[in-house]
């Protein structure tokens, strides 16, 4: 089994309600937000006000991907929102709270000093900072490092993939080692609710 999470990046921004309850009933398990600041990524995408109103759209859980230079800035209001989780990027100074990401280039390994404090080590599986991007090849490899670094270490936390996910390179990131699955345009580009069928149906055999 595996979480699956809609990326609210490829939402139709116009719809966003339309498109968040289309994706909740059509049984995602939680929600991918990237909060962008135009610093760490070029791109600015929206801010704690804009989450604040997904948080009124739907009861799943938000699942926040920070992508900014100074994430402490933005905890005390997601806290309030009872957002669920908070990915922070490595790569930002500051260090981890919850969730830690580490950008393609960037060896599993350097996750390990931090590995007592987050639930979840998010691998991208594209470069940061747009959605619909080719999934990176090697990154099955990575995952299945990071998994094995994991266990090596004896720790629960849960391998997140984002980036460039569909019913064809989903398997493998699942068979590699990845228990959440993030997804954007593969799952609110064209029909929502056979989407994430698809999604699903791709799962992984045991
Ligand atoms: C990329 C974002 C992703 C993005 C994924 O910077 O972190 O969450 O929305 O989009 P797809 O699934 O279209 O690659
Ligand atoms: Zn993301």
């Amino acid at each position: 089994m595996f979480e699956l999470c809609a990326s609210i990046l490829a939402a139709d921004f116009a719809n966003l309600e339309r498109d968040m309850r289309a994706a909740n009933a059509a049984g995602v398990d939680a929600f991918h937000i990237d909060v962008m600041d135009g610093h760490f990524v070029p791109a600015i995408s929206f801010g704690t006000g804009m989450v604040r109103t997904m948080e009124r759209l739907t009861t799943k859980p938000l699942d926040v991907h920070l992508m900014v230079e100074k994430p402490l800035d933005f905890l005390p209001e997601l806290e309030e929102l009872g957002v669920k989780r908070v990915s922070v990027h490595y790569e930002i100074p500051g260090g981890p709270e919850a969730a830690l990401v580490l950008n393609p280039e960037t060896p599993v390994e350097s996750a390990l000093p931090y590995l007592a404090q987050i639930s979840q080590l998010l691998l991208m599986t594209v470069y940061p900072g747009r959605g619909g991007q080719v999934y990176l090849p090697g990154s099955n490899e990575k995952i299945a490092a990071a998994k094995s670094l994991l266990q090596g270490q004896g720790s629960n936390t849960v391998i997140q993939v984002d980036g460039g996910i569909t019913p064809g390179t989903l398997p493998g990131a699942y068979a590699a080692g990845a228990r959440s699955i993030v997804a954007g345009s593969a799952v609110f580009y064209g029909n929502i609710y056979q989407n994430v069928c698809a999604l699903r149906s791709e799962k992984a055999k045991p």
